[in-house]
């Protein structure tokens, strides 16, 4: 049994896809309202610090906003390089743990324009380690168990994988893009807080993640939205690249265990074990969404269109998890066909949460940097 406090947590990222996942499954408030996802057993507080980026919406949290504002749940628009304000709330809310999912996180944009990733990922990550190393008073000759920071990271630091094999947790790391480099920073910041500070630290480096409020720049929810709005599907090159896909809240049940009862100093690898290629994918979307929408199969699978191939595109990840399968017992409780299923059938019945982030900014942002979607 840990003696973690897990009383009042400071979520970073709370307004964004996972987080927000993270944060309504802590509520007993899962986005499909599925049993599986319903246990958490949480009975603490959390702050949720987002500045709202293009990437937050506050939507994602109405229910809990509702049921739980300013009684156990707390929002702070507050930018996490802000070290005044970060030190603000420590103090506030007496944080004793950290959960740390903001981020830049779009492959894509950190090659349009990487500084924004090296001043969140690199630098928020950094201010948040070193308020709360001070706050709580953690150093080699004072260490503690009571307090944790868990810092949520990608695959993606390990870099790119052949036809065969899988990233372990003592893979070397080698990032290929501004995104997951500025992310590899983040994690070798994280240990090195570790080793040598001794802030209890914890990290997770998961494949990809889909299911409901995922911003729809992001492969599944912007095919979904292109099909159910007659737009062409861009797939880069082939589509040969195959990526590893879970369940976002079978990620989030993971960083949950994690967090109660993960090895203080270590890291956990989280994944689907369920890779797809994306052309095979993308036609697995077709088939369900446009079963969904009444068009034919056939006549969306045209409207496919190969466009310029991602600079530095990775081949393939896989993840072994076996390290958290074998030491805290978790497993995955949704199966692809089911959880594909049921998000293609979210992204569809939200229309105006889709809606809403289409006819935004992000309209603006995708005319200005792309001639061919
Ligand atoms: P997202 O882009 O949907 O959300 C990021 C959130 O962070 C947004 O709400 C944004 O407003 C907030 N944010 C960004 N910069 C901030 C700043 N400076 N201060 C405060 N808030 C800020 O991202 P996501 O897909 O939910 O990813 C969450 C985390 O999980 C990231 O750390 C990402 O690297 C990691 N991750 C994502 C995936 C995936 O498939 N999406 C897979 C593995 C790991
Ligand atoms: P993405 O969802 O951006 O996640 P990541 O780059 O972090 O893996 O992309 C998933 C895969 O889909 C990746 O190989 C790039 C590819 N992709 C396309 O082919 N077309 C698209 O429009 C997008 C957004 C991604």
């Amino acid at each position: 049994m840990s003696s973690r406090k897990l009383k009042n947590i400071l979520v970073t990222g709370g307004a964004g896809f996972i987080g927000s996942n993270f944060i309504n499954y802590l509520f007993g408030m899962s986005a499909t309202g599925e049993k599986a996802f319903m246990d958490s057993g949480f009975t603490g507080n959390i702050v949720n610090v987002d500045c709202l980026t293009y990437a937050g919406n506050l939507e994602n949290l109405a229910q809990v906003e509702e049921k739980f504002g300013g009684k156990r749940y707390f929002f702070e628009k507050v930018d996490i390089c802000d070290r005044a304000e970060i030190e603000r709330i420590f103090k506030q809310y007496d944080i004793d743990t950290v959960i740390h999912f903001a981020a830049e996180s779009h492959v894509d944009r950190s090659i349009l324009g990487p500084e924004a990733f090296v001043r969140t990922n690199v630098m928020g990550t950094f201010t948040l380690l070193d308020v709360a190393r001070t706050y709580w008073n953690v150093s080699l000759d004072n260490p503690r168990d009571d307090v944790l920071f868990h810092h949520i990271s990608t695959d993606e630091v390990y870099g790119s994988l052949g036809k065969t094999g899988y990233f372990t947790e003592t893979t070397p790391y080698d990032p290929r893009s501004p995104y997951s480099s500025s992310k590899a920073s983040s994690d070798h910041l994280v240990m090195a807080y570790y080793h040598t500070y001794a802030l209890p630290i914890t990290l997770s480096n998961c494949t990809n993640n889909y299911g409901p409020y995922q911003f729809p720049e992001k492969l599944l929810p912007l095919m979904i939205s292109n099909i159910r709005d007659g737009k062409n599907l861009p797939v880069y090159g082939e589509g040969l690249n195959i990526r590893d896909w879970i369940y976002v809240e079978d990620h989030n049940r993971a960083v949950w265990q994690i967090v109660n009862d993960g090895k203080t100093g270590e890291k956990y690898n989280i994944g689907g074990e369920n890779e797809w290629q994306n052309i095979k994918l993308l036609h697995k979307v077709i088939e369900l969404t446009s079963a969904e929408v009444g068009k034919s199969a056939a006549e969306v699978e045209k409207t496919i269109v190969h466009v310029k191939d991602r600079p530095g595109h990775d081949a393939r990840y896989a993840i072994d998890c076996t390290k958290i399968k074998k030491e805290l017992g978790w497993e995955r409780k949704m199966t692809f066909e089911q959880g594909l299923s049921m998000t293609v059938k979210w992204y569809l019945t939200h229309p105006d949460w889709v809606n809403h982030i289409l006819s935004g900014e992000y309209k603006n942002w995708i005319n200005r940097n792309y001639s061919d979607r």
